[in-house]
């Protein structure tokens, strides 16, 4: 598979970097949900909270570079076209649809690493390496960012939903190989 993205094919860059913003997705929400419910002093699978915590940082961190990356490799690389099975309106809806995506997939850790930075909770990067506080405690900041974060995780899987209800529509309804588009490994 070629690793730039075609008129009519994405590559395998784009691909790549699609499901791993996925997989590492996956692993916030369920990590985010452990961490905040083990209960400080506890441990689940022999890992402490505070280990939870670090990890859940330091890959929203990876995940932010990942995001840079993607953004500017569309860039270089543009799209190829619609698949011409989508409708103009489908076509309408992706496009601000992903554009929200995108818009989440940014401030999801900017917001977390400003919440922790501001309230002066620190990063220990993979557990190995104290990160820099550049704002210093700012406790309003603090609980502004807190809440964006919150609030942008849960509004995400709406829009995620929206996402992955069309391309299982056109899969299971169209019968229209929509998902090979983007599927590793697969080409059309
Ligand atoms: C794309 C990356 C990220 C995703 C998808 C994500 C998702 C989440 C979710 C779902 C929660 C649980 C909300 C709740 O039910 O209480 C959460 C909490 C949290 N996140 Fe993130 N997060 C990301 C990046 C980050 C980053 C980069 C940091 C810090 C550097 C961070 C720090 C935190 C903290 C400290 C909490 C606990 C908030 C609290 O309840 O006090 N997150 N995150
Ligand atoms: C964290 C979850 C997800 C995010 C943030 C996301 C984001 C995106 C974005 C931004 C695009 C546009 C291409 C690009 O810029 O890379 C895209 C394309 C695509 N995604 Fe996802 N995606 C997610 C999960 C999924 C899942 C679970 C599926 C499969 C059911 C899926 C199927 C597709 C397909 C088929 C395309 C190509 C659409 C087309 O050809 O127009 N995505 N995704």
């Amino acid at each position: 598979m070629p690793l730039l993205n075609s008129a009519t094919h994405y590559g395998a860059m784009t691909r790549f970097l699609h499901w791993a913003v996925f997989l590492l997705f996956v692993y916030q929400y369920v990590g985010a949900n452990l961490m905040t419910r083990i209960g400080s002093g506890k441990t689940l699978f022999g890992l402490t909270q505070g280990t939870y915590y670090n990890w859940h940082k330091s890959i929203g961190l990876v995940l932010l570079v990942l995001v840079l990356l993607r953004l500017a490799w569309r860039k270089l690389t543009p799209l190829p076209d619609w698949a011409p099975t989508l409708a103009p309106d489908e076509r309408t809806i992706s496009h601000w649809n992903e554009t929200l995506l995108y818009g989440c997939m940014i401030l999801l850790p900017v917001s977390g690493y400003l919440f922790v930075m501001a309230g002066d909770y620190g990063i220990k990067l993979f557990g190995w390496h104290d990160l820099p506080n550049p704002i210093g405690k700012r406790e309003g900041l603090a609980t502004l960012a807190r809440v964006v974060h919150i609030m942008i995780a849960y509004a995400t899987i709406v829009i995620v939903a929206w996402h992955v209800g069309l391309g299982l529509k056109h899969q299971i309804f169209d019968h229209d190989r929509f998902l090979a588009r983007m599927l590793p490994f697969v080409r059309r």
